[in-house]
């Protein structure tokens, strides 16, 4: 044993010495040590990225023209509106919606607790009375039985979801059906290109499996505005609005800038974010998924 101390300490010596030698220990990433825990804003949308190159903000401009092509900016509804919002993400949305619109009653849904339990904390900041006419809820967008909203009887109510119906297990309808039920309906959504050829189906599939997208949520636009007519729409009341062009490229764009930036600086975690850059860069280009915005404005019922 003691005969094997001094080679042992040698080896020990011999690379402590090499590693000084070969590698400065300072990098950048004391970065850590120095930024904020977490950004201002935590969206997580494809965004629209039609004037502008910065992420936040073209995830924002997506909420926006949701809220734009409902009327709900303008102020197209008679006095008090009920907003009962799905797939709420770390709440930025939930944030933009308060300030945005002073007489909404705003219900947010999420089945994620972790980023329930962020956006309660960022609910902090806010003021009282923005906070008196918001209620958050752990639930399944999918399954309204679990939205527990309160009965507004009266209150003009839209259901909005954005950009999060193709996650929903099984499927959307139940949602839907409840949709029209109280009211209207604004989304940002995918849907199938009529014109996919079955390689560019199966390659969908593939990303489907891998994303944990239920691969039948890909809907055509018939098959699409069929079961909003089956969910108690009527073909009026439907607008649907392709707005791939605008959101795609600027995506795929944003995260190759982004990766090469970090990565020139040694700064690591891009992978998946690249793949997700690759995956939305052959939608761009192939045009089989297309990203939509789906306003249904429905009549009392
Ligand atoms: C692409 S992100 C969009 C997040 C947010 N809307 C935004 O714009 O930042 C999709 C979100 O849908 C949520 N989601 C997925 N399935 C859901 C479900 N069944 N019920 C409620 N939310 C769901 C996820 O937790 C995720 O936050």
């Amino acid at each position: 044993m003691n005969l094997l101390l001094p080679p042992f300490l040698l080896l020990l010596i011999y690379i402590f010495i090499r590693y000084r030698k070969s590698s400065d220990p300072y990098t950048l990433d004391h970065a850590a040590l120095n930024a904020p825990l977490f950004p201002q804003t935590m969206w997580m949308n494809m965004g629209y990225w039609k004037n502008t190159n910065s992420f936040p903000e073209a995830c924002h401009a997506l909420l926006t023209l949701l809220l734009e092509k409902s009327g709900l900016l303008a102020g197209n509804t008679e006095g008090e509106v009920r907003i009962i919002d799905l797939g709420i993400g770390c709440g930025d949305q939930t944030l933009a919606i308060l300030r945005a619109l002073p007489r909404a009653r705003y219900t947010g849904i999420t089945n994620n607790p972790l980023q329930l339990a962020f956006l309660e904390e960022r609910m902090r900041e806010i003021g009282t009375g923005d906070k008196g006419r918001a209620q958050l809820r752990l639930g399944d967008g999918a399954d309204p039985d679990t939205w527990r909203v309160e009965d507004e009887d009266g209150l003009e109510t839209w259901i909005l979801a954005l950009d999060c119906l193709y996650h929903f297990r099984p499927n959307r309808e139940k949602a839907l059906r409840h949709a029209a039920k109280l009211g209207s309906f604004a989304a940002f959504d995918l849907l199938l290109s009529e014109r996919a050829k079955w390689w560019e189906r199966g390659v969908l599939w593939a990303i489907a499996v891998g994303t944990g997208a239920p691969y039948d949520n890909f809907m055509t636009a018939k098959q699409y505005t069929d079961m909003l007519l089956a969910a108690g729409y009527m073909p009026s009341e439907i607008e649907m609005e392709d707005i791939s062009s605008d959101v795609f490229g600027g995506l795929t764009a944003y995260i190759r800038r982004r990766s090469q930036e970090a990565e020139r600086w040694g700064a690591g975690g891009w992978k998946k974010w690249k793949i997700a850059g690759w995956i939305f860069g052959l939608w761009d280009k192939w045009g089989m998924v297309r990203g939509c915005v789906i306003i249904v404005r429905g009549a009392k019922r």
